[in-house]
């Protein structure tokens, strides 16, 4: 593990707007960014796991997007960004006038990732490493998953968990730009985006990105 998780992340990406949300900024990899060039391997040897917090996902851009366009979704209230990587939506929220937000993702260089992306834009975000999704949801207003459907386990355990929040009243909000394991069928979809993102990641630059909600 890295002695100092936030000077590595300050010093090998590069603090830029997020593309379909620039008034927020993260540290992110791009060409011009050291850690663009790392292998997975050379990653590993250094403790670190595939850097997803180092891209802003479709899913998350588009969640971020819709919150802060729709700030009466979270104004107030305590919500929860689960798999946060970088902590976009939990930024987006905090500066829609959420009361409080929770960060969750199982990645520890998460927290060091969203804590240098909280202060960037000037916001408070908690965090946690805990696997949230093997205890009931958390007492919270609001739940907001970027990006959460891109491996079959993932996808089975998160959306039963979240069928349980909204069963317990939570309003649940999920971003996701069609991947492989999103559900076809028992969603409501609130709205649409052309999200820019990167060809290293995807198989298209702009990526038609939903917004969604689990209906009562
Ligand atoms: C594709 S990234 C999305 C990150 C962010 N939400 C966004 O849209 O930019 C998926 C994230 O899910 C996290 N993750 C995987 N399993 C998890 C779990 N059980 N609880 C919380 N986060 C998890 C990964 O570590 C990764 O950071």
């Amino acid at each position: 593990m890295l002695d100092d998780p936030e000077a590595f992340i300050r010093e090998n990406t590069a603090l830029q707007p997020v593309p379909h949300a620039p008034e927020i900024r993260l540290y992110v990899a791009d060409e011009i960014t050291p850690i663009w060039k790392m292998t997975e391997d050379a990653l590993g040897a250094m403790g670190i796991s595939p850097p997803f917090w180092a891209f802003a996902w479709a899913g998350g851009q588009a969640l971020a997007r819709y919150v802060l366009d729709h700030p009466e979704m979270v104004a107030g209230q305590t919500v929860l960004d689960f798999a946060a990587g970088s902590g976009l939506v939990a930024i987006a929220a905090m500066k829609a006038g959420a009361a409080r937000a929770l960060a969750c993702d199982v990645d520890p260089i998460c927290r060091a990732a969203i804590a240098v992306n909280a202060e960037a834009n000037g916001v408070v975000v908690e965090s946690t490493i805990d696997d949230l999704l093997d205890r009931p949801p958390p007492k919270v207003d609001v739940i907001l998953a970027g990006d959460i459907c891109y491996e079959k386990t993932l996808s089975d355990r998160v959306l039963k968990w979240l069928q349980a929040a909204r069963a317990a009243g939570v309003t649940v909000l999920i971003g996701d730009p069609g991947r492989t394991y999103f559900p076809k069928s028992g969603l409501e979809q609130l709205a649409q985006y052309e999200v820019r993102t990167t060809r290293e990641l995807e198989d298209y630059e702009i990526k038609r990105t939903g917004v969604w909600t689990l209906p009562d």
